[in-house]
């Protein structure tokens, strides 16, 4: 699914979300405290504007991967972000040793794994002890009116959108992968079971953004 999406992926974006969510994505950038020389891993990285944004916070000493299963989502992060390394790579058995980087992130990925506990263990398993890792994730607002309003967003016109590029099943699946995502506190506690601590969250953009920071034990 996301290779077939990888061509209308950017722009979908920013229809979508009006162009907020490079915003979103600096925000996540910023929970990971990364500084000049350290080295970064974002998991799920799409077309790689996350790893992009933590390129910048780790300069040219430092080092960013971005890893993603979708050879075509790969391909378009490598022609816009040639400062960080792009590889195939399940998020659930990443390749990497224990410790290897100071901070992993994933943005608008966690949902799609097809099991949230191993895919953010893993992602702590690779982040040495003190490190952080972060997790950028649409959530569903409780209270209306911004519930309603999130209803009828997600659940008409993302599909209508969704049409318009001639695949409706992603932009079908997207609200029902939302919608299936535990909430911000039970994802806390799916990242504690995964080795994390000191979790704290924010929720922004009206309710419809969780930004989820912890850190390795
Ligand atoms: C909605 S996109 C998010 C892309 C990017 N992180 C962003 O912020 O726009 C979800 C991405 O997760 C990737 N993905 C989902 N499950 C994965 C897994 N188990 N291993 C690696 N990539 C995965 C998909 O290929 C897709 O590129």
């Amino acid at each position: 699914m996301f290779d077939r999406i990888a061509s209308v992926y950017d722009v979908m974006n920013s229809v979508m979300t009006a162009g907020l969510h490079h915003r979103w994505r600096r925000r996540a950038a910023d929970l990971a405290a990364l500084g000049p020389g350290d080295r970064a891993l974002d998991v799920a990285t799409g077309t790689g504007d996350l790893a992009i944004e933590l390129a910048r916070r780790v300069g040219p000493q430092g080092e960013v991967v971005g890893v993603d299963f979708s050879e075509s989502m790969l391909e378009r992060a490598r022609a816009k972000a040639p400062g960080a390394r792009f590889e195939w790579a399940d998020a659930l058995a990443l390749s990497f040793p224990d410790g290897a980087f100071d901070a992993a992130t994933v943005g608008f990925g966690a949902r799609n794994f097809s099991d949230l506990l191993r895919g953010l263990a893993e992602m702590a398993r690779v982040v040495r002890p003190g490190g952080r890792v972060v997790v950028l994730e649409i959530t569903t607002p409780t209270k209306p009116p911004l519930s309603w309003f999130h209803q009828v967003w997600f659940d008409r016109l993302i599909p209508a959108l969704g049409k318009l590029t001639g695949d409706s099943d992603a932009y079908h699946y997207l609200p029902a992968s939302v919608q299936r995502f535990p909430a911000p506190r039970q994802l806390a506690a799916t990242m504690e079971r995964a080795g994390l601590e000191q979790i704290r969250w924010l929720i922004t953009a009206g309710g419809i953004i969780a930004l989820h920071v912890g850190t390795v034990s």
